[in-house]
């Protein structure tokens, strides 16, 4: 039986744990630095296993002793972002909470690969990897997943056809600077850009990009977690089950694109021992443009930490 631990048991950790159980993935653990929460949580999704019909046990704890040989970790734990705070507004608070939890996988889960939520994502993903000292094909965020979902969402509602025939793609950083890709993206193998007009396209577009901020702005206290935590389900059975599945996550650079040294939302290949492959696409002019605005605002994040 696999192991999973949840770190963050907020609205994106718990959820995510609902999703890994109900999927049996593994035994997860859920940890929070909030006493009780996370056990009060636990005890509750183990009284669904009766009515969903899962088999595996969820644990919640405030002691990291119990993440102990954990096959994989993921990171929720943090601040969300509030209306009007910018992904940026949360470098300082995050990063100081990302890097403690990783002191503890590093000791309690040393063979562990690690999904990094927590936002900024690409720098947070950038301090796990830093703090962990893991080999960078064992430290991934989550980001790419979730903005393709949404974009895939927008054209289903766009075309009023079903989001299973929908395959978006969005490379970039996870915030403002992120790159939807119309080319790439396709209803049943139908390019959307055969499918539709370009002002379409770049309404579709625009929405994809503020699609965090539309739901913190209706939500007003919190941020999305639902489609989140599908996101994180997928990237984590892809891992556990060895599916090697090609998903856009944020990865470390190591020459690809033309970056060397940051973490970027590209298509990458994911099984058992994490990132297999990073596929590089070709891109057009312009989208290569927009994906250096990404990199750079990646950059900066980067140049501001003291690690
Ligand atoms: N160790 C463990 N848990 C912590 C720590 C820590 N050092 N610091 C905070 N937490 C916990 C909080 O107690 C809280 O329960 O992290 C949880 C975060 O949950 P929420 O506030 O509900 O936030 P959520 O919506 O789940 O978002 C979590 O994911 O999508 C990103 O931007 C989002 O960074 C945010 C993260």
């Amino acid at each position: 039986m696999k192991k999973i631990t949840v770190v963050g048991a907020g609205f994106v950790g718990a959820t995510t744990v609902q999703r890994i159980a109900e999927k049996e993935l593994g035994d997860v653990v859920m940890t929070d630095i909030i006493e009780g929460m996370p056990q009060g949580k636990a005890l509750d999704m183990m009284q669904s296993a009766p009515i969903e019909g899962f088999n595996v046990e969820v644990l919640g704890t405030n002691d990291y002793k119990d993440i102990e040989g954990s096959d994989v970790v993921v990171i929720t734990a943090g601040i969300a972002r509030k209306p009007g705070m910018t992904r940026e507004d949360l470098i300082k608070i995050n990063s100081k909470i990302v890097g403690d939890v990783c002191e503890n996988i590093k000791k309690y889960a040393p063979e562990s690969i690690v999904i990094v939520v927590t936002n900024p994502l690409d720098i947070m993903t950038y301090i796990a990897m830093k703090k962990t000292g893991f080999h960078p094909s064992r430290v991934i965020g989550m980001s790419g997943l979730l903005d393709s979902a949404r974009f895939a969402t927008f054209v289903a509602m766009e075309l009023g056809c079903s989001p299973k025939d929908v395959d978006a793609m969005v490379l970039g950083g996870h915030g403002d600077t992120m790159v939807p890709l119309p080319r790439h993206t396709t209803v049943s193998g139908v390019p959307i850009t055969e499918l539709m007009d370009e002002e379409t396209i770049d309404k579709l577009v625009e929405r994809t990009v503020n699609g965090g901020a539309e739901i913190v702005e209706l939500l007003k206290t919190g941020s999305a977690f639902y489609a989140p935590s599908a996101a994180i389900t997928a990237m984590v059975e892809s891992i556990v089950r060895d599916q090697h599945r090609i998903l856009p996550a944020a990865v470390y650079l190591h020459g690809q694109y033309g970056y060397d040294g940051i973490y970027l939302g590209v298509p990458v290949k994911l099984g058992q021992q994490g990132v297999e492959a990073i596929l590089e696409l070709d891109l057009t002019e312009s989208e290569q443009a927009m994906l250096d605005k990404s990199a750079e605002a990646v950059k900066i994040g980067i140049s501001t930490l003291d690690i």
